[in-house]
């Protein structure tokens, strides 16, 4: 890990001198450039990047000469979400409220992302995951290239899994396949379910930007035409779970993670020995029961609610998740996985059965805590607000 990121909370200012190019803005007067610009760290944010974006995007919104935006990432990895080590180390060495302002940003920079009022084109030519997803896959316009890898691991950390309003907006319930079991979906998947906008091949994403930084308009139909001409055909693998969303449905529609988990078991005792199905059982079993129970209840929640409901119950959730209210899985995890101190972490509860309803219902209310407010999302004109979650917390 960085100097960088082991500072960050504690000394922002020192580590904004140290290493000021984390986020590269570039571009001229009409097209901005914003480059996640940490790729030995696969583009994990910070809270020194999150809060260098909000600032950056902002003022670009703003700024009546700013016609168009492009998001993008250097190295192999677009961005992995949120630098969870880094988060570890401070909540461990401090308080788990760091780790709530961390969670805070993010959510305010996703919001941003996804009510921008100026084009937002993300350029995602490689991995993506967790947050990572809602950066790229909110904006306006979504290109991604057969280099794009798209998973949710959180819960295979021992974390809970967000970016609810997303995958409860998936077809079927490919949300819940995705989320439980952290399967990872490639250019051509992303595309068939819907989650980006456009196919272009890696050697074309160049030529897309100068074309875009060129035109400099904030026309969506233009903007959309222009990208048509890069379009390039994604070649859906035969084995690929989108190919079998009727299996999919058929499983993960279950009403709890364990009918989820006996629904797969089943397709394998009848004779569908496929291996997503062994990967997804596997996969289940070694995560976080807390975790997945709490992810099946927001997927599901989250089909209720817009984008601003979805991510005031994720901050609820994830708050209770990093101040252990029910379990400590978060930091085992994080500790085991992402450090490396143990080969498997004991998550507690150990079993599926032993996290009860009550326990779920727990982590969707207030925090307990004198100083704990819901999130606040500044009120944005594009968006409309989603008092039905609010009034519950
Ligand atoms: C946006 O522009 C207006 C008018 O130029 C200014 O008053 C306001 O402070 C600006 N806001 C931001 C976030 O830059
Ligand atoms: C911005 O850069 C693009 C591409 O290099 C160029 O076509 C355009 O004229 C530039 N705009 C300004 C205002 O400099």
């Amino acid at each position: 890990m960085s100097v960088c990121s082991v500072s960050l909370a504690f000394f922002s200012g020192w580590c904004f001198q140290l290493c000021p190019f984390v986020v590269a803005f570039q571009g001229n007067s009409t097209v901005k450039k914003v480059i996640l610009n940490r790729p030995h760290m696969l583009n994990a944010l910070t809270y020194e990047m999150l809060s260098q974006m909000i600032h950056k995007l902002k003022v670009y919104e703003n700024d009546s000469k700013v016609r168009l935006v492009i998001l993008k990432g250097t190295g192999r990895a677009f961005c992995t979400g949120g630098d969870v080590v880094a988060l570890y180390n401070f909540m461990t060495a401090g308080h788990w409220s760091f780790g709530a302002s961390f969670f805070k940003k993010f959510l305010n920079l996703e919001y941003l992302v996804a009510t921008y009022k100026k084009p937002l084109v993300a350029l995602t030519d490689g991995m993506v995951m967790g947050g990572g997803a809602g950066v790229s896959m909110l904006a306006r316009f979504k290109i991604i290239t057969e280099n794009t890898v798209l998973a949710m691991p959180e819960a295979a950390i021992g974390s809970y899994v967000g970016e609810t309003y997303l995958l409860s907006r998936l077809p079927g319930y490919l949300g819940e396949y995705l989320g439980l079991t952290g399967a990872q979906l490639d250019g051509a998947e992303i595309i068939a379910c819907g989650l980006a906008t456009h196919f272009v091949r890696s050697k074309d994403l160049q030529q897309l930007e100068n074309a875009l930084s060129e035109m400099a308009t904030s026309e969506t139909i233009e903007i959309s035409q222009l990208i048509s001409k890069f379009v390039g055909k994604p070649n859906l693998k035969q084995s690929s779970a989108i190919n079998r969303l009727e299996i999919v449905n058929k499983c993960f529609s279950g009403e709890t993670v364990e009918d989820i988990l006996l629904a797969l078991e089943k397709q394998i005792e009848n004779g569908r020995e496929e291996k997503w199905i062994v990967d997804a059982i596997n996969s289940m079993k070694s995560s976080t029961p807390t975790g997945l129970k709490l992810f099946l209840r927001s997927v599901r929640e989250g089909r209720r609610y817009n984008q601003e409901g979805c991510m005031l119950l994720e901050y609820a959730v994830i708050c209770h998740v990093i101040r252990r209210t029910v379990s400590n899985d978060f930091y085992k995890g994080v500790n085991a996985k992402l450090l490396g101190k143990g080969k498997k972490p004991e998550w507690q509860p150990s079993k599926l059965e032993l996290v009860e309803e009550e326990m779920v219902e727990r982590c969707f209310g207030r925090v307990d805590e004198a100083e704990w407010e819901p999130l606040q999302l500044p009120p944005r004109s594009n968006l409309v607000q989603d008092n039905n979650m609010a009034s519950k917390l």
